[in-house]
């Protein structure tokens, strides 16, 4: 089996106000990190021009958009982030809406992640939304409904990625947000894992924020991590 580089599996989320203050990100972590995420934040002053200028320097590019909207809209909208050679983008919903993205996204290469349950909610916040179950049964549900709606991967905190590797085995890709190093803040998140656990409960990519933005060295935050993810995918591939 080929060994599997953490540097292709470290996704850096640009959760910034300006494209000059992303392209100094992008360009301090140059050679450790190819793969970045533009979310809600970036999502307007970034556009189409930043989202090229990241293709064109060979890095890939995750849009966080969480796509909902009706299905007309969203195989049209898929479409079109399709066009542009994206890598990755959210979606939320329903079969028919996830059916509407996988038409949308057509024979390109682009890969579709359904949204499961957000790391920043627990078993009160779902309640709250009007799910009457626990968080995993929910994220589980979700998982299920996304890969028979033919997507490629689901959005999932650490707690719940065994559970849906277990389900799932290699029809998903489990993409691990909320992640946060041992020892470090972890802001909003009620169900942050540290990068080692991500991993050895069966994440194949994390996507990183604030411990490497905010970090004094950015450089340095991302090499402690991808140490840690490297130690824990060699681990994992000799189980
Ligand atoms: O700064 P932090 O590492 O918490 O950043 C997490 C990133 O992942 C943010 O851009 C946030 O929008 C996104 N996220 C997500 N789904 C979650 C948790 C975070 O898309 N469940």
């Amino acid at each position: 089996m080929k060994a599997i580089d953490a540097k292709e599996r470290l996704i850096v989320a640009l959760d910034l106000p300006t494209v000059e203050e992303a392209k100094r990100l992008v360009r301090h972590l140059d050679g450790l990190v190819s793969f970045f995420k533009i979310g809600l934040e970036l999502q307007l002053v970034a556009g189409l021009d930043f989202v090229k200028w990241l293709i064109q320097d060979e890095k890939k590019v995750f849009l966080d958009y969480k796509y909902f909207d009706v299905e007309e809209t969203i195989r049209r909208a898929v479409a079109q982030v399709a066009a542009i050679g994206v890598n990755f983008l959210t979606v939320h919903g329903s079969g028919g809406i996830i059916r509407a993205a996988v038409e949308g996204r057509g024979q390109s290469e682009l890969k579709l992640l359904a949204v499961t349950v957000l790391t920043s909610l627990d078993a009160l916040d779902i309640r709250d939304l009007g799910f009457e179950c626990a968080v995993e049964d929910l994220v589980l549900y979700r998982a299920r409904k996304a890969m028979e709606a033919g997507c490629d991967g689901v959005i999932t905190s650490g707690h719940e990625a065994r559970a849906i590797r277990e389900l799932a085995k290699d029809r998903l890709l489990i993409v691990t947000p909320g992640i946060r190093p041992e020892g470090a803040t972890r802001n909003e998140h009620k169900r942050s894992v540290t990068p080692t656990q991500a991993i050895q409960a069966g994440a194949d990519y994390l996507v990183v924020g604030r411990p490497i933005r905010d970090a004094k060295d950015h450089r340095m935050a991302a090499e402690q991590i991808l140490v840690d993810m490297q130690s824990a995918f060699e681990r994992r591939q000799r189980l």
